[in-house]
């Protein structure tokens, strides 16, 4: 990275070598194997990889929910790897917004109370008024009193994202938040991560199993059991909504072609 000190290159995320490794009776179970990483502010950034190769917990860490085994952790100037419980949620509720696969809002809660909870929790003035704001922003002025149950999926995940961005973070941390939706809520999920991106600047980490999310980002990180195995750009990433998904069946043809294709193809027998 040659853009270190331009304002928009600095690393807000900045991770050297962090490993987590969990003690299972005998057992030693190494989830993170030595990850490096820096995330530019205002990047919207997607991690890719199989189940159980250790994104969860990697956004954990990167979220200051979970300490590293060993490793570096420098997140918005700080260097938190040495940091109390304590200083940790403090730095939590200022500068990170969660938002999870199964929306994780309380049931008997509306949705406007949802969002004003961290609020609350933080002492901060005009709760309502900005929770309000955040509702309106991701599209859902007219459902401020409606319970979860009275949402739509796609509808209680937009709830989910008010409360990730009314304490005004500077980082969003999504652990496949489109997993749970159909593709249309997925679209207009991904929509809003886009939007508070471009708009508000907010530097993004998104995992998701699905490559055709992925494109709608502008950077992929493909993890396997616990080390990057891959860090690109993406060319030209997709604006949610414009273009049509290609079917199924035109995505298991480009597999299959991709698999298969061979310069003799055609030519056996
Ligand atoms: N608290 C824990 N104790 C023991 N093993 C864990 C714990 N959390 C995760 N793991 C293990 O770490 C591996 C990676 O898990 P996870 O980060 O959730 O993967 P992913 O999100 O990529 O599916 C899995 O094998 C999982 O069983
Ligand atoms: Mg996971």
């Amino acid at each position: 990275m040659n853009d270190l000190h331009s304002p928009n290159g600095v690393p807000v995320i900045d991770i050297h070598d962090i490993t987590k490794t969990y003690e299972m009776g005998k057992l030693t179970l190494n989830v993170l194997k030595g990850i490096s990483l820096q995330i530019k502010r205002g990047e919207f950034v997607s991690i890719m990889g199989p189940s159980g190769s250790g994104k969860s917990t990697l956004m954990n860490i990167l979220g200051a929910l979970d300490q590293p085994t060993s490793g570096e952790y420098n997140l918005d100037g700080e260097d938190i790897a040495k940091l109390s419980q304590v200083d940790l949620a403090r730095i939590r509720n200022r500068k990170i917004g969660f938002v999870f696969q199964s929306f994780n809002l309380l049931k008997r809660t509306s949705a406007q109370r949802q969002v004003e909870l961290p609020l609350i929790y933080a002492g901060a003035r005009d709760r309502s008024k900005r929770a309000r704001a955040a509702l309106e922003a991701v599209g859902l002025q007219d459902r401020l009193d409606h319970l979860p149950s009275e949402l739509s999926g796609g509808q209680q995940q937009r709830v989910a994202i008010a409360r990730a961005i009314v304490g005004d973070p500077s980082i969003i941390l999504a652990d496949e938040p489109t997993g749970n939706l159909d593709s249309k809520s997925g679209t207009e999920v991904m929509q809003i991560f886009q939007r508070l991106n471009q708009e508000q600047g907010i530097t993004t980490v998104f995992v998701t199993h699905d490559p055709w999310i992925a494109r709608h980002t502008q950077r992929v990180i493909m993890i396997r059991d616990g080390q990057i195995v891959a860090d690109q750009q993406v060319a030209e990433p997709l604006v949610a909504g414009e273009s049509e998904r290609p079917s199924e069946a035109e995505e298991l043809q480009g597999i299959f072609e991709a698999a298969y294709a061979t310069p003799n193809a055609g030519a056996a027998d």
